[in-house]
């Protein structure tokens, strides 16, 4: 069944050139919107420019930066006329224990985290005040489950989940709507990792109640492009959880 709730919306998305970002790309496209995808990746970027066509403009840069996100907003105007919909998807970030964190780490995650995340909002609010938008951003299990050796990735996701709670109040006398996203997916990285290590991931998705990581374009994505969609037009301020049940948030 073809879904259409993004026909003619306009939205940013960064980390949109692999992963769970490109699968947010592609189904948004496929219902119907145009997107300027936000990327480190110039050849991915250009692959999937190539392969969706017109719909789609490829912007290469650090979501940490701010001028980056001015950017991608001034092209989704000059291109398409308008932005609707926000998607702050990238994030980096290193994996060992709290001690053996370095700055250099926790300045890596906050800054593709937390600050790519408040940068484009701050960008975005002018034609998301003007489109009645909504934004979507990105937590994590890591952070709701506090998972060893996550530490500035963990802190970096809760803040946004706070970010976003207090901006949904802020921006909802101007109905644009502000969403987490909290995902389980198997990306092409978590693919490789599985195919390595097949015990390790039975054991993985053995405490997934559904029982298998999700699928980035079937799983994730259209919960996304549901949030951004105007059937979600009540909710604001909230966390979905696509992770087969992993977490159940109350
Ligand atoms: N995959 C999962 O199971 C999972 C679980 C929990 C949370 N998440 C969150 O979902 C989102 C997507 O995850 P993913 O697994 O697809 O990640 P990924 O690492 O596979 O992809 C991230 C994308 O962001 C881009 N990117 C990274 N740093 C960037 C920067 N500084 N500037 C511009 N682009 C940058 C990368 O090039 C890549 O295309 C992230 O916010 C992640 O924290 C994912």
């Amino acid at each position: 069944m073809k879904s259409e709730n993004l026909e003619n919306k306009v939205a940013v998305v960064t980390g949109g050139a692999s992963g769970i970002g490109e699968a947010v790309t592609r189904v948004f496209v496929e219902r119907g919107a145009r997107v300027v995808v936000v990327d480190l990746q110039q050849a991915a970027g250009d692959a999937l420019v190539g392969e969706l066509g017109d719909a789609v403009t490829f912007i290469q840069g650090d979501v940490s930066e701010r001028s980056v996100a001015d950017r991608a907003v001034a092209t989704a105007v000059e291109r398409f006329g308008k932005l609707d919909i926000l998607v702050n998807n990238a994030s980096a970030s290193r994996v060992r224990p709290f001690v053996e964190q370095t700055e250099d780490d926790w300045r890596l995650a906050m800054d593709t985290g937390l600050y790519a995340t408040r940068n484009f909002m701050l960008a975005a609010h002018p034609e998301l005040r003007k489109a009645q938008g909504a934004v979507v951003n990105f937590a994590s299990g890591a952070g709701i489950d506090g998972q060893p050796n996550q530490t500035s990735y963990a802190a970096a996701k809760e803040a946004i989940r706070g970010l976003s709670r207090v901006v949904a109040n802020e921006w909802a006398v101007d109905q644009i709507r502000v969403n987490v996203v909290s995902p389980m997916a198997a990306t092409a990285g978590v693919t490789r990792w599985a195919e390595a290590n097949p015990e390790q991931y039975r054991l993985s998705a053995a405490k997934v109640p559904l029982g298998r990581f999700g699928d980035p374009v079937k799983d994730v994505a259209p919960v996304v492009a549901f949030l951004a969609s105007d059937d979600a037009r009540y909710i604001t301020g909230q966390t979905l959880m696509a992770d087969g049940g992993a977490i159940k948030l109350r």
